[in-house]
């Protein structure tokens, strides 16, 4: 079933746990994320990230990505993910998705809040929800910044700012930066969840995104979760064990080797890790 994020993120307030906001750089991980759900039972978010549109491009992910909500067994909402424009944003409301995250975190505050309540505008007239940044993540997609190498408080969220920009944008989630990275880990990442607090604090409960949110310790998780993080989105980690599908499958068939036998294997790892993620986030021990 199709359907934006504010009920399942309603839910999950109820229940004090996260919903996963998954990644879908290609049909595999789509998939993935869609048969762990349903093995589950439990509501997502399927995200295509602009940056992942030399991947797969937006005007073909959104139609797939939509197909594939409807016709699940669980609710699922089709998100965009880190829209820089208002131009692709409006790209995606118009191939029906239901969720889109503006991100001009770079930006200054007072721009930021502008162009996301212009957004938030046009979203919600067409009933969807929308998620914006507040405090500016360091990407590490490729894998070659070591942590050392930057402050992880020069990013931070100002949880002072957080109140001032709900009220002037009326996001339905926020996203706060408080030393999680995108991408790979090359060291134990160290994160404030005095920000998260305070934040939250600030806010009461409108539903608090983590990004980069794989790769993390059990307790990483269940800390943030309990501190207020309603939305985790998630995918390297889980690209990284489609890429051990991948290798076992390469490995013991090297030779006369198909494609959809790897797209298969890498989907099924795939999986497994999605349903490992999303216990994390129902708060159990894995
Ligand atoms: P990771 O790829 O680091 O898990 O982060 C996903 C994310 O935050 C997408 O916005």
């Amino acid at each position: 079933m199709l359907v934006n994020m504010k009920e399942m993120l309603r839910e999950a307030e109820a229940r004090k746990i996260a919903v996963g906001g998954f990644n879908c750089a290609t049909l595999e991980s789509a998939r993935a994320a869609v048969a762990a759900a349903e093995a589950m039972n439990m509501p997502f978010i399927l995200q295509h990230a602009e940056v992942h549109e030399e991947y797969i491009p937006l005007e073909l992910a959104g139609p797939i990505m939509v197909t594939l909500a409807q016709n699940a067994k669980v609710p699922v909402c089709v998100h965009l993910d880190h829209g820089s424009s208002l131009e692709y944003v409006t790209r995606a409301l118009r191939l029906g998705f239901t969720s889109v995250m503006y991100d001009a975190s770079g930006k200054s505050f007072e721009e930021n809040a502008a162009e996301t309540a212009t957004v938030v505008r046009m979203a919600h007239a067409v009933g969807a929800t929308v998620e914006a940044e507040l405090g500016n993540m360091p990407h590490n997609l490729k894998g070659e910044m070591e942590l050392s190498e930057y402050k992880p408080e020069d990013f931070y969220t100002v949880p002072e700012d957080a109140k001032k920009f709900v009220d002037l944008t009326g996001v339905d989630a926020l996203a706060i930066s408080f030393g999680t990275v995108h991408g790979v880990y090359k060291a134990t990442p160290k994160l404030n969840f005095d920000i998260v607090r305070k934040v939250r604090q600030a806010v009461g409960e409108l539903p608090l995104v983590m990004h980069g949110g794989s790769g993390l310790s059990q307790e990483d998780y269940h800390t943030a979760i309990a501190c207020g993080i309603r939305k985790i989105n998630y995918y390297t980690y889980e690209a990284m064990a489609g890429g051990r599908g991948t290798y076992q499958v390469v490995k013991d068939k090297p030779e006369g080797l198909q494609f959809h036998d790897v797209a298969m294997k890498a989907t099924e790892f795939m999986t497994e890790d999605v349903k490992r993620a999303i216990r994390l986030f129902m708060g159990e021990k894995v």
